[in-house]
């Protein structure tokens, strides 16, 4: 895996003619560190516990395809223009890139599908780009809390054309769910 570019406006994207299969969800849910997880590669995509760490579109390569790491979504550590043109340009991105095969929307695993999680999904339900729900930090979750919250996302995906019905659970810090990410993304064309 290599780190191929960051991006800063539509303008600066790298020409699409690859599959690509990006990350979002909201500031600090675990987007870049799962990217880590996925590729090995512990300090590929700089992680922090401040939301508001991923101010680029990163795009790494993974194979014959790309891994784009988004700028979150919801509070971030940063000045509210700052934050705004960040956000613009998350969104132009999931609802005009022609080689996005599917966005994978992460939701921790504590907190479940929020407002702001279903305006995104409200969006690439018009772009009509397939996403499916990751579930992050499963480590932090006792199991009865687990399938709550699993509920709740259910719920909420039903209410969306868009969803892809299968969703993953993962860990990036203890491994659960990575080799299954790996394999559907194999399987993207
Ligand atoms: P932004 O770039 O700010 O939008 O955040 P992000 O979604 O990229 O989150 P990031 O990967 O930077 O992770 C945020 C924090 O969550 C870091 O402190 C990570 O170590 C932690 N974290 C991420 N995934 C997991 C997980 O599976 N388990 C646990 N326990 N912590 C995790
Ligand atoms: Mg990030």
């Amino acid at each position: 895996t290599t780190f191929v570019k960051g991006v800063v406006a539509m303008s600066g994207l790298p020409p699409d003619d690859r599959p690509e299969i990006c990350f979002a969800g909201r500031s600090n849910v675990g987007k870049s560190t799962l990217i880590n997880a996925l590729t090995g590669r512990k300090t590929l995509a700089r992680a922090s516990n401040t939301p508001g760490r991923t101010q680029e579109i990163n795009f790494f390569g993974l194979a014959d395809r790309y891994l784009v790491d988004l700028p979150g979504y919801g509070f971030a550590n940063a000045p509210v223009k700052v934050v705004e043109g960040w956000q613009a340009l998350m969104k132009a991105y999931l609802s005009g890139r022609a080689s996005l095969r599917r966005a994978f929307l992460l939701v921790d695993a504590r907190h479940g599908v929020k407002p702001v999680d279903e305006e995104i999904m409200a969006l690439l339900d018009r772009s009509a780009v397939t996403f499916q729900t990751v579930f992050t930090k499963i480590d932090k979750v006792k199991a009865s809390e687990r399938d709550r919250v699993l509920d709740q996302v259910r719920t909420a995906l039903a209410r969306h054309p868009a969803a892809y019905p299968e969703l993953v659970v993962t860990s990036s810090e203890k491994g659960d769910g990575i080799a299954d990410l790996r394999a559907i993304i194999s399987t993207l064309e």
